[in-house]
């Protein structure tokens, strides 16, 4: 996701600029996991956006301190670093609340009442996107955001709690599902595995599945989205085979 970017150059520049002594915030844990994240890739550079994930699990955002750190870790410059870290929207430049709500206001799911579901979770918690109500990572605090098509057309309109679908919502179903989460609930979401939150996301983001049984846990397929594959399939519809003899171009040489 790459939309709303605000981010300015200042901003930046102090993000780079408020690191400090960073062993009490990453310790040794933390920078066991960042070795092993490294030793994923042939270049350690390479390893810079779980890097920036991993980050975001221990503090919520990416402050002054985990540019620093990635920027040690992965010998780059904070700029690099930044660089990277402030493209996405996935890295947060303020600290999250313990859920992140991102709520879909792209074409299919606005139409389909998208605005309206935006609309009313701003009314309830009182904030705007990428604001916090509550105290970031307490239990209940939420931040809002919304978010460009998540992938999920067909059971638009959809939101996502730290990642996890919550398909074909209404207003009403999306502020009693806000409201159970501010209570300290975990609604199940329609697909995928159980509810965490949003540091428990970014680990996994960051490539670490602690209870892998349960992080692959629950329905996944869904009727809608298979429904193309299966006509193909009764009507005996294929895709035209490769021809043998396409030239492909050389593969860039390895550095
Ligand atoms: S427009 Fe909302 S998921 Fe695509």
């Amino acid at each position: 996701m790459t939309e709303q970017f605000e981010f300015t150059t200042t901003e930046a520049t102090k993000l780079t600029a408020e690191a400090g002594d960073l062993s009490g915030v990453f310790g040794e844990d933390v920078r066991a996991d960042a070795t092993q994240i490294i030793g994923r890739y042939p270049e350690s550079r390479s390893a810079l956006l779980p890097m920036l994930h991993l980050v975001q699990s221990v503090q919520g955002y990416v402050s002054a301190e985990g540019i620093q750190f990635c920027a040690e870790q992965l010998a780059l410059s904070t700029a690099e670093v930044s660089a990277v870290a402030t493209f996405y929207t996935m890295y947060k430049r303020k600290p999250c609340g313990q859920h992140l709500v991102s709520v879909c206001t792209n074409t299919m799911c606005a139409t389909l009442g998208g605005d309206a579901i935006y609309r009313k979770l701003g009314e309830h918690l009182g904030v705007g996107h990428d604001e916090t109500a509550g105290t970031p990572g307490e239990e209940g605090s939420i931040t809002l955001e919304h978010a460009e098509c998540l992938a999920a057309c067909d059971f638009a309109p959809v939101l996502q709690v730290n990642y996890e679908y919550y398909d074909n919502q209404s207003p009403e179903q999306a502020l009693e599902l806000v409201k159970a989460l501010q209570r300290g609930e975990k609604p199940a979401p329609t697909r995928g595995p159980a509810l965490s939150d949003f540091r428990g996301a970014e680990r996994q983001l960051a490539g670490f599945f602690d209870d892998l049984e349960s992080t692959v846990a629950g329905p996944s397929a869904a009727v809608e989205t298979v429904r193309g594959a299966q006509l193909a399939h009764e009507r005996g519809w294929i895709a035209p085979s490769m021809p043998d003899d396409v030239e492909l171009p050389p593969l860039p040489e390895k550095k």
